[in-house]
């Protein structure tokens, strides 16, 4: 059994927003865990053997008809249950308590007492703040159940089963606006469920490695790097588990940001040295997209001929078994793949979506199981640079759809020395961690102005800033007027056929982070 399954935790999704966020809460317990569907069976569960259950929250109320419901047999499996609000309902519920809708919904922060602090509740004062979303409530727990908490709207704010290891919580401990859930958490998984805490970066690779040599064997991989941080921490592990055989491929599109081709050299080449394929395509790229300016055509374009310069490298690579992939733990999830963790169809990645099967290649995802935040401190722990870990996300289609109207080689030069200081005033100033995505935009209008004695008519290039966990939705920075205002004066004293500079303070929605 992998190691990383020997502490594994279920948690069982009602339909919760905070799904995901239960998840990393526990993983960030060193706690394995992964997201299943709310009826996964019994017997499943116990061939699983996970050490415990968290029943998330959901939307619909345990006593309407067609509302999600578990299989009843799990509590007799013996395995300790955290339900958190609909979960805690339905757990009630199903062990002789009633729930019905509470006088008045509770949204928001609740001043919470602890009546009991000797199990869940270990170290957490006695008064002390939780988070509540919640229109229904448990109103009575048969004598089988003890209440451990109350709010002033609610009695009973979390239980304890008497006799069977099942607990409840109708608030969310998995918020950062609940200060001790993640005690709480802590208190659940080690003392209740006996969880050690084995899931570490280390222990992930060695077995990651034990695990893909085993598979791959004597075959070579392919792997495609793109420079981002998913297909450079995939690279990265392969490299580390069968070094030579692993064949990266890189294709220069000369769709890239300043510097990026160098980078990728740099990294994988000489400090890994990895057997890197730099496919020179930029003319082949450049001549599909000769007087398009559609973005959706944009998009299809550079999609096909990527896939025939990939296909083409690919077919060069003898004993080709493997094509490895990116594929994150989140991507797992919201293709609805992650039934009970077993194998199942996953999204795949849009630049490559149909490589494997087309080429005969069988798919490698050593990321599968992580979150975005884990794949960083795997890829610090193999010894990828923090500029490589830390890059902002960029768009398969890169500059070209950022260089809004018809794509000329000159246009994409302005575009990238405009976008190089953008990112450098913002690493100078600090500001780079601190946004998620922030790049120039190449506007296809012409602005008047005055340079010297004359008046110029040259182009306008947009900033776009924007501070996001998930992408979707997102806020414009704040960035200093004063950090704007360099970058301003940077780009239209330093880039040629630039002469004005603009700020784009639109959020998404209704905006999209990128412009096309
Ligand atoms: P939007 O513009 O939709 O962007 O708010 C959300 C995130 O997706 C990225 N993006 C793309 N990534 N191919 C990609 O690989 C694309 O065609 C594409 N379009 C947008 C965007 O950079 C942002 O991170």
């Amino acid at each position: 059994m992998p190691l990383h399954d020997s502490e594994l935790v279920l948690i069982f999704d009602f339909g919760s927003q905070y799904g995901q966020l239960i998840a990393r809460r526990v993983r960030e317990q060193n706690v394995f865990c992964q997201i299943v569907r709310h009826d996964l069976g019994a017997e499943r569960v116990a061939e699983l053997k996970p050490r415990g259950l968290i029943f998330s929250g959901g939307p619909a109320s345990v006593y309407t008809p067609g509302a999600p419901l578990c299989d009843p047999k799990l509590f007799d499996l013996g395995i300790p249950i955290l339900g958190i609000c609909y979960g805690m309902q339905l757990a009630c519920q199903a062990l002789g308590g009633a729930v019905k809708p509470s006088g008045s919904r509770e949204f928001g922060r609740a001043h919470c007492r602890v009546l009991e602090n000797d199990t869940l509740f270990a170290g957490v004062p006695e008064e002390t703040i939780v988070w509540m979303s919640h229109g229904d409530q448990v109103q009575a727990v048969a004598g089988d159940f003890v209440p451990l908490a109350s709010t002033d709207t609610c009695p009973i704010a979390a239980v304890r089963h008497r006799s069977r290891p099942v607990f409840g919580l109708q608030f969310h401990p998995e918020v950062s606006h609940t200060p001790y859930g993640s005690r709480i958490l802590r208190n659940f998984l080690h003392d209740v469920c006996g969880c050690q805490g084995q899931w570490r970066m280390d222990s992930f690779i060695e077995q990651s490695v034990a695990e893909l040599r085993q598979r791959i064997g004597q075959h070579r991989v392919i792997c495609g790097l793109s420079g981002g941080v998913d297909s450079s921490v995939t690279a990265a592990l392969l490299i580390k588990a069968v070094g030579p055989q692993v064949a990266c491929i890189f294709v220069d599109n000369g769709l890239l940001r300043q510097g990026e081709a160098e980078a990728v050299r740099r990294t994988f080449r000489d400090n890994f040295h990895a057997d890197l394929h730099v496919v020179d395509a930029r003319e082949r790229f450049l001549k599909a997209l000769a007087g398009v300016s559609d973005p959706q055509e944009k998009r299809r374009i550079i999609g096909h001929v990527f896939i025939d310069v990939f296909k083409d490298e690919a077919l060069h690579i003898e004993n080709a078994h493997f094509l490895a992939q990116g594929t994150l733990y989140p991507d797992v999830i919201e293709s609805g793949a992650a039934v009970d963790g077993a194998a199942a169809t996953i999204k795949t990645h849009h630049n490559v979506g149909g490589l494997p099967k087309e080429l005969g290649f069988e798919l490698i995802e050593p990321l599968r199981d992580l979150f975005k935040d884990e794949v960083r401190r795997l890829g610090l722990e193999l010894g990828l640079p923090e500029s490589t870990v830390w890059r902002h996300p960029f768009p398969g289609p890169g500059l070209a759809v950022r260089c809004l109207g018809t794509i000329t080689a000159e246009r994409l030069e302005t575009l990238r020395q405009a976008d190089a200081i953008m990112l450098d005033e913002l690493k100078q100033a600090g500001w780079y961690r601190q946004t998620a995505q922030a790049f120039a935009v190449l506007l296809p209008v012409q602005s008047v102005g005055v340079m010297g004695d004359g008046r110029t008519y040259e182009n306008v290039i947009a900033l776009r800033a924007v501070q996001t966990d998930d992408f979707m939705t997102a806020d414009w920075s704040h960035l200093p007027y004063e950090l704007l205002a360099k970058i301003s004066t940077r780009i239209i004293n330093n880039v040629s056929g630039v002469n004005r500079v603009v700020y784009d303070v639109s959020s998404k929605p209704p905006a999209t982070i990128e412009w096309e």
